[in-house]
Order: C-alpha cells, then structure tokens, then sequence
C-alpha cells in the first residue's frame, strides 16, 4: 500500500519505519518541510514529502500531530481524497499539558468527533491509546500469549477494516469499540488507555463502560486531569501507574 503519515514524531517515526519493514510504500511529513526530515528518512526508510504529498495519491493515511494542531492541517486536501481512502486519526487531547482549552471540543467531549469536524471527514480512531513506548516493543505475531489488543472507532466498515488489517500487521489485537461517537471509550482517562490490555481484558473493561457518556464523562475527565498533572511531575511514575 501507499501509506501517508503526517506527522513525524515518536508516533510518526514508529509507524514509518515498521510500514517501510512492511513492505509499505511509506510518505511522511512534517509541519517544517522535507529538509527537515533528512534524518527520520534515512532512518526509517521512508520518503520526506510535503503534507499536500503525503494526501496524495495514497490508499491509507495517518494524522498523527498534537492535537490543537488539527485544524492547520489544510482541509482542502482531505476534502479532495477519494472516499474509499481511510483517515487514521492518533491523536489525543491533552488540554492542560500541550493543548490548550479548545472549547468547541469541549462541547461534546469526543476528541475524534472534534477532529472529523476539522478536517470535513470521517476518521478511524486508532493507536491513540498505546504509549509510543509500548508500541515499538509489544508487538507480538497472532497467538503469542503475550500479545496485546488496540481499540479501534470508525463510522466506516470499510475503513474500519484496513485499520484492522494494520493493526494486525503491527503485531496486535484489533478491538472493535464502535462508532466515532462511541471512541470516548478509547480517550484519554478511560480504563483501556494505555493499559497495553489483551483482547478479553479490553472486551469487559469496554462492556463495563456502558453506552452513556454524559454518565461517565466527569470520571473519565477527573482520571485524565489526574494523569496530565503526573505526567508533568514524573513521566516515568505516570507510566507505572498505568500498570496499577
Ligand atoms: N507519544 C505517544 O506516546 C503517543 C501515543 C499515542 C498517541 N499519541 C498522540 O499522537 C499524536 C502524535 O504524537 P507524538 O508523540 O508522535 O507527537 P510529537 O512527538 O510531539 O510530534 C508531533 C509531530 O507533529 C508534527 N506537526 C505538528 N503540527 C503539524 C502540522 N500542522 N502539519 C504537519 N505536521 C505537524 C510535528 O512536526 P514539526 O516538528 O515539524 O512541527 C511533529 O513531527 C498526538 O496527538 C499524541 O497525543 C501519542
């Protein structure tokens, strides 16, 4: 596949270089230009491009940039993508640590709703709820005891499905949580984010949630604020608390 990745950190740089292993034809781009990924090309194997290049001509591609940056991603280029092309959103809403307060996503508090309304399109949420830690070293092949699951949002059941297909291709679990508006399940502060669960263990922890969003939307909120002020304070015991 041709596979556009627009962002080119610890996200982006992961994506690009496992794709590339693949066998993917693999694009990645920043918000600087190609000079600037000089270094993230020779490493990974993938070709710098623009962000107009990486939307163009693909049959998958990944958003993977800080949230609050979403809507300076030019929607014109989404607006012209074939429809069979998936959009991978992995982006999370960190409003207290890098964000900011974005009070239109405040509204519904979905960060995927949010992020489809910017761009004009629907996404497939996906790889927002691993740490980039966990990600390049938990990838396991299809029956190793040891192998992890990753919840996946889409309105789409074809793009839902290449999502799938990569995820299984990165050595993990797809775990079908639902509809966009359903991927709160999978936000930060949700009992599934980050925890690096198996398949069974995402399966009760999703059913436990319920459907009700307004009814768990304050706790979900409250464990997010809790972690954002850990993560300033101590990385490392923030990621041991996901353990706990
Ligand atoms: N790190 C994790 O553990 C993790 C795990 C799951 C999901 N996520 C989420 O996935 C997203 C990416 O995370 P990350 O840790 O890889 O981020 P990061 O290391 O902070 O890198 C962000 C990347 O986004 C690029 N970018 C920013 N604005 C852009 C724009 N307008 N156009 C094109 N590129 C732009 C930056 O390019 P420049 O440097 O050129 O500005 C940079 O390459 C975030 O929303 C994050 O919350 C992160």
């Amino acid at each position: 596949m041709k596979i556009g990745i627009i962002g080119s950190g610890a996200m982006g740089r992961y994506f690009a270089a496992q794709f590339v292993k693949l066998g993917h034809a693999v694009s990645i781009a920043n918000s600087r230009g190609p000079a600037s990924l000089q270094q993230v090309a020779s490493d990974t194997g993938a070709e710098a491009v623009t962000v107009e290049e990486a939307t163009r001509d693909k049959n998958v591609i990944i958003v993977s940039i800080p949230q609050k940056n979403v809507p300076d991603l030019p929607k014109h280029l989404f607006a012209h993508l074939p429809k069979d092309v998936p959009v991978i959103d992995t982006c999370n809403y960190y409003p207290d640590i890098r964000d900011g307060v974005i009070p239109e996503l405040e509204r519904s508090g979905i960060d995927s709703l949010w992020v489809q309304q910017q761009l004009g399109i629907s996404v497939v949420k996906v790889f927002n709820s691993i740490t980039a830690e966990s990600i390049a070293v938990l990838g396991r092949p299809k029956g190793d005891k040891d192998r992890i699951a990753l919840a996946v949002s889409c309105d789409d059941a074809g793009a839902k499905e290449v999502a799938f297909g990569l995820v299984i291709a990165l050595g993990f679990d797809p775990f079908n949580v639902g509809t966009i508006a359903q991927s709160w399940k999978q936000q930060p502060g949700s009992s599934i984010y980050c925890r690096d669960l198996k398949l069974e263990e995402i399966k009760k922890r999703v059913l436990a949630m319920g459907d009700d969003w307004s009814a768990q939307r304050d706790a979900i909120r409250t464990k997010h604020s809790a972690d954002m002020a850990l993560i300033i304070v101590d990385y490392a015991a923030y990621l041991k608390s996901l353990r706990d």
